[in-house]
C-alpha cells in the first residue's frame, strides 16, 4: 500500500493516543533514515508512522526531538524538513505547557494563536535551503484551522482556551520570577518544544495548527512544586479531548 499524506502530526509527551488510532500502519525507525537524529526518549527508538486516520492519509512522528536533550536546532527540526520533502502541507502539533493566565486551570486545552521564540538558537540560522531568507511570521498558526477547531469544540462541548505559546530551552521548569517575566512578555503557556518545528513548517509554507495542554500553573499564588510525572498525568487526563478535536479537524480539512 502506498500513502501520500499531506497531513502530519507531532504529539507532545503524554499526548500520543491519536497515533494509536492510525490504521494500515507502515513504520520506519529513525535509525533507518539517513541523517535522522536518534531519539533519547525512554529506551524505545522513535519512528515515523504512515497510515490512515479515518479516510485521510497521514504521517506521524512517534518521538520528537527537544533542544534540552542536546540536539541543535537543525536536528530538532530535521523531521519537519523531511515532511516538507515528502509533500506535507498541514502540520498538527501538541505539547504540555505551564499556564500563566489567571483564567487557566490544569487540564485546559489552549489553541495556540501565536508564539514567542525564547530559544537561544534559531532553527533558520545559516544557509537558507528554501523559502524566504527573512520569513514573514504574521500568521504562523492558520486562522481558518483555529476557527474550525473552535467550532468543533463548541459542537462537542469541549472547553477551549486560546493564547500565545512561549517556547524556551528547558530542561528546568520556570522559577516564579521567570513565569512573571514570560507572562509580561505575553506568553500564556510556557513549554520546551513546538516553536522550532512551527518556524520551519511555516517557512516551508505548511498550514499549522497547535494545541497546548495546560499541565501546571505559573500563576502567582498557584505555583506548586512540579515534576515530569505530574505533567504527564495531567496531559494524559486531557488527551481524550485534544485527540477528539485533532481527529475531527483532520477529517474536515
Ligand atoms: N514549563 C512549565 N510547565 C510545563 C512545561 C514547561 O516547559 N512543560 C509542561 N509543563
Amino acid at each position: 500500500m502506498t500513502t501520500h499524506p499531506e497531513t502530519a502530526i507531532i504529539l507532545g509527551s503524554g499526548l500520543g493516543k491519536l497515533v494509536d488510532e492510525i490504521t494500515d500502519k507502515q513504520e520506519i525507525s529513525y535509525t533507518d533514515i539517513p541523517n535522522f537524529p536518534v531519539s533519547t526518549v525512554e529506551g524505545h527508538s522513535g519512528k515515523l508512522i504512515f497510515g490512515k486516520l479515518g479516510d485521510k492519509d497521514i504521517m506521524a512522528m512517534q518521538g520528537r526531538f527537544h533542544y534540552y536533550e542536546g540536539y541543535d536546532m537543525k536536528q530538532v527540526t530535521f523531521p519537519v524538513r523531511v515532511m516538507h520533502e515528502l509533500g506535507i502541507k498541514n502540520l498538527f502539533v501538541s505539547n504540555a505547557a505551564g499556564g500563566t493566565s489567571p483564567d487557566f486551570e490544569i487540564g485546559d486545552l489552549m489553541i495556540i494563536t501565536d508564539h514567542i521564540n525564547a530559544f537561544p538558537e534559531h532553527p533558520l540560522r545559516g544557509k537558507n535551503l528554501y523559502g524566504d531568507r527573512f520569513p514573514d511570521m504574521s500568521e504562523a498558526y492558520d486562522s481558518k484551522l483555529i476557527a474550525m477547531a473552535k467550532e468543533i469544540a463548541k459542537d462537542k462541548g469541549i472547553k477551549l482556551q486560546e493564547g500565545v505559546y512561549l517556547g524556551t530551552s528547558g530542561p528546568t521548569f520556570e522559577t516564579p520570577a521567570e513565569y512573571r517575566m514570560f507572562a509580561r512578555w505575553g506568553g500564556d503557556a510556557i513549554g520546551m518544544s513546538t516553536v522550532p518545528e512551527v518556524i520551519v513548517a511555516h517557512h516551508a509554507k505548511m498550514r499549522v495548527f497547535g494545541v497546548s495542554v495546560i499541565t501546571d500553573l505559573g500563576v502567582d499564588g498557584k505555583i506548586v512544586e512540579v515534576s515530569h510525572k505530574e505533567v504527564q498525568e495531567a496531559a494524559d487526563n486531557a488527551q481524550p479531548y485534544m485527540t477528539e478535536i485533532m481527529r475531527e479537524l483532520i477529517a474536515r480539512i
